[in-house]
C-alpha cells in the first residue's frame, strides 16, 4: 500500500513504520495516525510478521499532535474527531511492537511511545509532556501511562511544569528498555524484535495481553487471567514441541499452533 506520511518495510520476521514528516518534526496529524494505524493492522494480519517497530528519524521520534490541525478546534470538533482514538487502537495489536525513540517524543509522540510494549531510546532522545504549555494537558495516556511507569512524582512534573526526561533519566526511571548510542538506536531495536519474533509465537501473544492487562486489573483477577492464559497455551503444538525440544536436548521448531 502507498501511504503518504509514513514509510513502511519488513526485515525477515519484523515489521517496520517510520514517520516520515521531517519537517515538521513528524507532527502526528490524523492522516499521519491513521495511515499509522492501517500499517499495524496490516502487519498484525500478515502471518509472515511476527514484531513490529515504530520509529520517526534521528532528530524527531515525533513532536507530539500536530498543533497547527488543532489551533482552532472547538470541544465539539475534538469529541467529533476520532484521532486520539488512535492512540488506543494502537493496544489492540496483539504483536509485540517496539518503539525505537531518537531526539523529541514529546505530547503525542511520548504518550504512542508508551503505549508501544517497548521503548529503546538513542542517547539523543527526550521524552515530555509539554502541552500545558499550550494551554492544554495530555489527552492520549500521558497522565495515565507515564505515572504507573516514572511514578506520581516525576509525572506531577512533567506534565505540570514541562520537565523532560534524558535517555539516561528515562532509563534510570523505567520508562525505556535500554538506551544506545545513536547510530545503533534502530538496528537494536529491529534485532530486539527479531529476537522475539523467532520465538513461539501464541505465547508471545498470550504473555503480551497479559503482561498488559496489569494496567486494567486488580492483582487477584490479574492472577486468575494469567492463569488461565498459561493453562490455555497447553492446548497448542508449540508447547508439546517447546517441551519436548528441552528434554531431547535439541531446538524447538515452532509452529505458531
Ligand atoms: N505540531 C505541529 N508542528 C510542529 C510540532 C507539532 N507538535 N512540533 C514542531 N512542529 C513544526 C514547527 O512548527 C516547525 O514548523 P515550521 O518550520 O513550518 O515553522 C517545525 O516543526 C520545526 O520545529 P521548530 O522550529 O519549533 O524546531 P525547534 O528545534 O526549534 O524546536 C521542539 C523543537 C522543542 C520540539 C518544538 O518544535 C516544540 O516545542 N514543538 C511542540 C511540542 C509540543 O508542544 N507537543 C505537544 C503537542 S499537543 C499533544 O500532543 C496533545 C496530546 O496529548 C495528544
Amino acid at each position: 500500500m502507498n501511504y503518504e506520511y509514513i514509510l513502511t518495510r519488513t526485515d525477515g520476521r519484523v515489521g517496520i513504520v517510520q514517520f516520515n514528516r521531517p519537517k515538521a518534526l513528524n507532527a502526528l496529524s490524523p492522516a499521519l495516525m491513521s495511515e499509522v494505524i492501517a500499517a499495524l493492522e496490516a502487519f498484525e494480519r500478515d502471518a509472515a510478521v511476527g514484531a513490529i517497530v515504530i520509529t520517526g528519524n534521528e532528530r524527531a521520534f515525533a513532536a507530539g499532535a500536530d498543533i497547527k490541525e488543532m489551533a482552532q478546534a472547538s470541544v465539539v470538533d475534538m469529541l467529533h474527531n476520532p484521532f486520539i482514538d488512535y492512540w488506543d487502537r494502537l493496544r489492540r495489536i496483539s504483536k509485540p511492537v517496539i518503539a525505537a525513540v531518537s531526539g523529541f517524543a514529546f505530547g503525542g509522540g511520548c504518550e504512542l511511545a508508551m503505549a508501544c510494549d517497548m521503548i529503546v531510546a538513542s542517547e539523543t532522545a527526550v521524552f515530555g509532556q509539554p502541552e500545558i504549555n499550550l494551554g492544554v494537558m495530555p489527552g492520549a495516556g500521558g497522565t495515565q501511562r507515564l505515572t504507573r511507569a516514572v511514578g506520581k512524582a516525576l509525572a506531577m512534573e512533567m506534565v505540570l511544569n514541562d520537565r523532560r526526561l534524558s535517555a539516561a533519566e528515562a532509563e534510570q526511571y523505567g520508562l525505556v528498555n535500554r538506551v544506545v548510542p545513536v547510530e545503533l538506536y534502530l538496528e537494536e531495536a529491529v534485532k530486539l524484535a527479531q529476537q522475539i519474533a523467532a520465538r513461539a509465537p501464541v505465547a508471545v501473544r498470550l504473555a503480551k495481553e497479559a503482561i498488559n492487562a496489569v494496567y486494567e486489573m486488580p492483582l487477584q483477577a490479574g492472577l486468575a487471567h494469567e492463569r488461565r492464559l498459561f493453562y490455555m497455551l497447553f492446548a497448542t503444538a508449540d508447547q508439546k514441541e517447546g517441551m519436548d525440544a528441552f528434554v531431547n536436548k535439541r531446538a524447538a521448531n515452532w509452529q505458531g499452533k
